[in-house]
């Protein structure tokens, strides 16, 4: 029996897969990749995350392993989250903000880098269920002396 506090985020349970687009300035782009993302708890009041991206060439066939992350979304009262979130780029987050069944938006709390991590200062996630299944994705970064901009957008569906 899921604890109360997960109903804001019990739609987004299970394992996901989709298309994106990604870009920023200082990198070239845009670019295609395949994102997997899986959410699930143990009844407690947290949702284990993770996801996971490959890069994909013209024709849609992966090129390489891009971003990883994994972590911890932490449910409080009336929808407030706080998520902790590691990359093997040496990048630590905690972003909070508000779950209410369909959406999620995490902003940057807090980012603690490896020395020899990129610098990173901000992101911003928003996660959107729409009724016919779909899980939309986006997340702007403000990072390497940019300010918050789009990074990614991708459509996942359930797998
Ligand atoms: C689906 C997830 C993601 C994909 C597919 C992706 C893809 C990329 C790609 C292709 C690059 C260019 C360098 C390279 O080829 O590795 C890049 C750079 C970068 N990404 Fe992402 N990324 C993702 C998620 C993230 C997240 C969550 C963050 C930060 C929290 C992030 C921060 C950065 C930074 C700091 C750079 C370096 C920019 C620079 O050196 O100018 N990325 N990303």
């Amino acid at each position: 029996m899921p604890h109360a506090l997960l109903a804001p985020v019990l739609g987004l349970l299970g394992r996901w897969h989709g298309l994106g687009r990604g870009e920023y300035p200082t990198i070239d782009g845009p670019f295609s990749y395949a994102q997997e993302v899986t959410f699930s708890h143990d009844g407690r009041p947290f949702l284990r995350y993770e996801a996971r991206a490959w890069l994909l060439d013209a024709d849609g066939a992966p090129l390489r392993p891009s971003a990883r992350e994994s972590g911890w979304w932490r449910l409080q009262p009336e929808g407030r989250v706080e998520a902790l979130i590691t990359q093997p780029t040496g990048i630590a987050e905690i972003a909070v903000g508000s779950a209410d069944g369909t959406a999620v938006d995490l902003a940057t709390h807090e980012v603690a880098l490896a020395p020899t991590a990129k610098q990173v200062d901000a992101t911003r996630r928003g996660y959107a269920l729409a009724e016919d299944g779909t899980l939309t994705f986006v997340h702007e970064l403000a990072a390497v002396g940019r300010p918050l901009q789009h990074h990614l957008s991708a459509r996942l569906r359930r797998i």
